[in-house]
């Protein structure tokens, strides 16, 4: 025992976080331009840009992920709310738009026009299919009900000379053949004239606006939601509407939680995402004794809104976890993306994530600041600026539905703050100043893309005078005069 404990302080290792940490200049061959921000979220899906929004009341709901998505990030819907509501935030995202609606809203030639008036007001759509059984019989479009009595029958009013389609339809002959018959709507049908989808010319147009946007095999923007490891009934429900679940526990490395997790595993057909974790030990854990899993969260006690370093005094700063945890996957021969997730602060701590052996990066405060968060916009000292608020808060927690994800009952001490960050205005622009940001970076370590970054970036630690140096000194700036 003699000498073990002073042992253990000289053997401590060295926590680095951003702050701490630049990317060392390298050789370049790339510029800009020409890098590549794609990477993978989980095992099965793609992003366009390595950008993630927390799960948290203040920063991902509906509007959020749609936004995010059509940017070519993910948004992960928090899970701050009953069950009926985050489904109905995931079924707003799948239905944003898709090459083929599956889930069609339908009509009977019984029902009235003012049914179909209600139907296309309640759903903001312009149009439904009329169907027998299962059958396509006709279409009503806004321009059909637009002079006609609301008592009018469906079955008198509708189109009956319908523009079909077969199943496996391209974009590019969907697009010819709404052009070529000046129509909106291409309803897909099998020989037996079931219908099984709709094509709508809004669809293709938002294709278009939103080229570099993730989306799954079905065409539908990419959409994840977070639950506890302990509901599973939450997370059956919300499989039917998501690609991503995100199993969402400050501390993962608990044998609960691998014990219902396993559950949630073998139930659910969506990618699942597990963390947080910081250490190497707990990764090697997850890879030998959990299968299936999709992805890995990484970063204890770094979030903006935190406190859990402070009043735990336990932790692991997302930096110093992603670089554990990658080095976990690669000595197991095991290629699962990593999420670092809390503390960023701008486009070089995503640069300095990405090296350390991420695929993407999680932020709540910089998307807090934009419209589609859902946090209240408040006027202060003749500035904007919108709510944000940790979940382990005593606000959130008065929510109930955070509160197992930081125990307060249990340990009666929240673990997280609320207040206010700057507002931003669109995510759009906040994501095109961190893209411009994180290229410039990519493009000093001389990286064409995410995974040359982990093979080309080296990291220096710097002294706190190189830490005062790197930012803008001996002037006044405005705003400080
Ligand atoms: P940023 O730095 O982007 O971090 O604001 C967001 C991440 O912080 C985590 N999070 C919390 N951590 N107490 C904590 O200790 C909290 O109340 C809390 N709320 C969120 C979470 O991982 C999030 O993605």
């Amino acid at each position: 025992m003699k000498g073990k404990f002073g042992q253990k302080l000289k053997d401590a290792k060295l926590a680095v976080t951003f702050r701490d940490v630049i990317l060392v200049p390298n050789w370049v061959e790339v510029e800009p331009k020409e890098i590549d921000l794609t990477t993978r979220a989980t095992v099965n899906h793609k992003l366009n840009l390595p950008f993630i929004s927390s799960p948290m009341d203040t920063v991902t709901e509906a509007e959020m992920a749609i936004a995010l998505a059509r940017l070519g990030g993910l948004g992960i819907l928090h899970r701050n709310c009953s069950i009926e509501d985050q489904v109905k935030m995931a079924a707003q995202v799948r239905r944003a738009e898709s090459l083929i609606i599956r889930d069609v809203i339908t009509l009977s030639m019984t029902q009235t026009i003012g049914d179909a008036i209600d139907l296309m007001q309640k759903h903001q759509i312009s149009g439904l299919p009329v169907v027998e059984g299962e059958k396509l019989v006709g279409l009503i479009t806004g321009r059909d009900v637009r002079f006609a009595h609301r008592t009018l029958r469906v079955g008198d009013v509708m189109t009956k000379k319908l523009v079909t389609a077969k199943e496996g339809t391209t974009l590019e002959e969907a697009k010819d053949i709404l052009h070529t018959n000046r129509i909106e709507k291409l309803p897909i049908v099998d020989d037996n004239g079931t219908l099984r989808g709709l094509i709508t010319f809004r669809d293709i147009m938002l294709r278009g606006r939103f080229p570099n946007a993730a989306r799954n095999q079905e065409g539908k923007l990419l959409c994840g939601a977070a639950v506890s490891p302990f509901d599973l009934e939450r997370a059956k429900k919300l499989d039917k509407h998501v690609d991503v679940l995100v199993i969402d526990v400050a501390h993962f490395h608990n044998a609960n939680v691998f014990r219902s997790t396993k559950n949630i595993l073998k139930e659910i057909k969506a990618d699942v995402v597990v963390g947080n974790i910081g250490t190497y030990k707990a990764a090697e854990d997850i890879v030998t004794k959990l299968e299936r899993v999709a992805g890995i969260r990484v970063g204890i006690g770094s979030g903006s809104i935190c406190t859990t370093s402070e009043v735990a005094k336990a932790g692991s700063p997302t930096l110093f976890a992603a670089a554990q945890v990658a080095d976990a996957l690669r000595e197991h021969g095991v290629d699962i993306p990593i999420i670092a997730d809390g503390g960023i602060s701008g486009s070089g701590d995503i640069a300095l994530a990405l090296g350390a052996g991420s695929s993407t990066v999680m932020m709540g405060n910089l998307f807090a600041r934009c419209k589609e968060a859902p946090g209240n916009l408040v006027a202060i000292g003749g500035r904007y600026y919108k709510q944000y608020r940790g979940m382990g808060s005593a606000s959130a927690m008065a929510r109930r539905y955070s509160m197992d994800r930081y125990s307060v009952p249990a340990k009666g001490i929240s673990e997280g703050v609320e207040g206010w960050v700057p507002y931003k205005g669109e995510v759009a622009t906040v994501v095109q100043e961190l893209t411009d940001g994180l290229r410039a970076a990519m493009g000093y370590a001389g990286a064409r893309n995410i995974p040359e970054l982990w093979e080309k970036a080296e990291f220096a630690v710097m002294s706190s005078a190189g830490i005062e140096e790197a930012k803008p000194h001996d002037i006044l700036l405005p705003g400080e005069a």
